[in-house]
């Protein structure tokens, strides 16, 4: 897929979500403070973190640190603090492992890439972390490794095509329940479970990571924020209840269709959105429902939370 900063992201003053939607207090550590790194040119690293960055310059020797200092601002109230010292010691100069990195809004992204253009500083931008995510590496005038990255929203939700049509999977009989398959260039998994055949798009539902399949946990994995869906695509109860997806939807589907010869035909063409699970999203062999015994459970096992409990105790219902 090709990497696309060229693309101007769409203009925006949002600010950006990142890992997730829906941080409770509570869950996790609200933010960090601040920033210090050292410079062996206060001047020069202060105009450069103003003026290509876009922080905001406080003042100078404003915290108790006895050498000579620079406080800047994010404004989410982070400070960044530069201090200046004769020989300063890059970590891992040109290296990834160590950096800092900002976040922007779209339109603010914008403004740095044209203040970066305008000054002919050089900035790489060859990863694309998950689709509508945009970033640049660049290096500050002491060699700290910096990327700047930004979310664009619309990008980050869109449904993408692999743009291969009508893909052949083979005879249905040949895929035991449980098996799951991936179809690189379809960008989906075929999963035959108890009720049926599911083609799972392969783009997370959160900002079109793609999903890995993970056999030993029997789920579907995100690597960016590390969502996970079970094996019908839906968001499992770890992801639901985590704190970080509480609105995630399942997985998208692709059409199935079976040919006369008995083949899967997965239709990538064809997306299904679905705001949840229900087990009757299962494509069905044709005589499939009759042949199969009957089941002792009438309806399938499901776990389900009772949100009336205020008091954070969650309760649980097995449905048959
Ligand atoms: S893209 Fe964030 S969890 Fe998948």
């Amino acid at each position: 897929m090709p990497y696309r900063i060229e693309t101007t992201p769409t203009e925006s003053d949002e600010i950006p979500e990142f890992f997730g939607e829906a941080f409770a207090p509570g869950d996790v550590v609200e933010r960090f403070s601040h920033l210090l790194l050292e410079t062996s040119d206060l001047d020069l690293s202060e105009a450069w973190y103003r003026d290509i960055v876009g922080l905001d310059v406080l003042g100078r020797n404003l915290t108790n640190e006895e050498r000579p200092h620079a406080v800047l601002r994010m404004n989410t109230g982070q400070l960044l603090i530069l201090v200046e010292q004769e020989n300063i010691t890059v970590p891992r100069p040109g290296s990834v492992g160590l950096h800092h990195g900002f976040m922007l809004t779209p339109s603010q992204m914008r403004r740095a890439m044209d203040r970066l253009k305008e000054r002919g500083i050089e900035m790489t931008c060859d990863r694309e972390i998950t689709r509508g995510d945009y970033s640049i590496e660049l290096y500050d005038p002491d060699g700290h490794h910096v990327q700047i990255e930004t979310l664009d929203s619309a990008q980050a939700k869109e449904v993408i095509l692999p743009g291969v049509g009508v893909v052949d999977c083979g005879p249905a009989d040949s895929y035991q329940v449980g098996d799951v398959k991936l179809f690189k260039d379809g960008e989906f998994f075929l999963v035959r479970v108890a009720e049926g055949f599911f083609a799972l798009s392969r783009w997370c539902r959160h900002f079109n990571g793609r999903v890995i399949w993970r056999q030993e946990h029997w789920h579907f994995y995100c690597p960016y924020h590390s969502a996970t869906y079970d094996r019908c695509g839906a968001p499992t109860l770890l992801t639901q209840w985590g704190g970080r997806f509480r609105n995630l939807p399942p997985l998208r589907l692709n059409a199935i269709r079976f040919g006369p010869d008995g083949h899967v035909l997965v239709d990538t063409d064809e997306v299904i959105d679905r705001d949840h699970y229900d087990p009757t999203q299962a494509a069905q062999l044709p005589g499939a429902l009759d042949a199969r015994p009957p089941s002792p459970y009438p309806l399938p096992l499901r776990w389900e939370r009772n949100d009336d409990a205020l008091n954070h105790r969650s309760t649980f219902a097995a449905q048959y």
